[in-house]
């Protein structure tokens, strides 16, 4: 019998104008901000005992450079349906529900305050589809840029709200500007 019932997911991502997240399995843009800020976010918790969970697909894992893996104080989980063993301290899912299973059973139930969606493709669909999708951190970049993997559109029922500690402000670096938008589900049956 799952402890914890009311679990909640954030997505976090960053798309160009033309929707791309990614290129050649890299981010196609060097953010050192946007990075910041998206390590800020995944990283805040109100309860300084607990930590976040960031549920990712296998090939963002691999995006991620070795020596900063798993990401720091964070719980990381990896969704694959073919990979064994990524390190003592990752979680591998091969599923999203079952990741969601994961966090409602101690101990992470215990020791996880909120969980963040980091990518990419066809993991930001389908937690943007599911009911346990609550916001969506988004970084609009404003430029096209080459992609060749893509965020999908964020369905109708996420409204545009407010986070205080996210700027409001348009942000610009390396001749990029960009912008934080949070949206919320709205309707939810949480
Ligand atoms: N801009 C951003 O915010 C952002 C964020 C994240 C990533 N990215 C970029 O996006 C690219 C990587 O994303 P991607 O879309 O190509 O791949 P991905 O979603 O990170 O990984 C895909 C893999 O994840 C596993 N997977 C996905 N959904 C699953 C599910 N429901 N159940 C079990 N396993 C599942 C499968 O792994 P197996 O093949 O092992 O079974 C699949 O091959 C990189 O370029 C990265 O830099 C950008």
């Amino acid at each position: 019998m799952p402890l914890k019932m009311d679990i909640k997911i954030n997505i976090i991502v960053a798309a160009c104008s033309n929707r791309g997240i990614g290129l050649n399995g890299e981010l196609p843009w060097k953010l050192k901000k946007e990075l910041a800020h998206f390590a800020f976010l995944t990283k805040r918790v109100e309860d300084k005992n607990k930590t976040n969970a960031v549920i990712m697909g296998r090939k963002t894992w691999d995006s991620i450079p070795e020596s900063r893996r798993p990401l720091a104080k964070r719980t990381n989980i990896v969704l694959s349906r073919n990979s064994k063993y990524l390190g003592p301290e990752v979680h591998i899912c091969n599923s999203l529900n079952a990741a969601v299973e994961l966090l409602k059973q101690p101990p992470l139930c215990d020791i996880v305050e909120n969980v963040w969606v980091i990518g990419g493709s066809s993991v930001y669909e389908e937690a943007m589809k599911s009911n346990f999708c609550d916001k969506i951190y988004l970084t609009n970049i404003k430029k096209e840029l080459d992609c060749d993997t893509f965020l999908s559109e964020i369905p109708n029922d996420f409204k545009e709200t407010i986070d205080p500690d996210v700027p409001a402000a348009e942000q610009e670096e390396n001749g990029i500007c960009y912008e934080y938008k949070v949206y919320q589900k709205i309707n939810t049956s949480l």
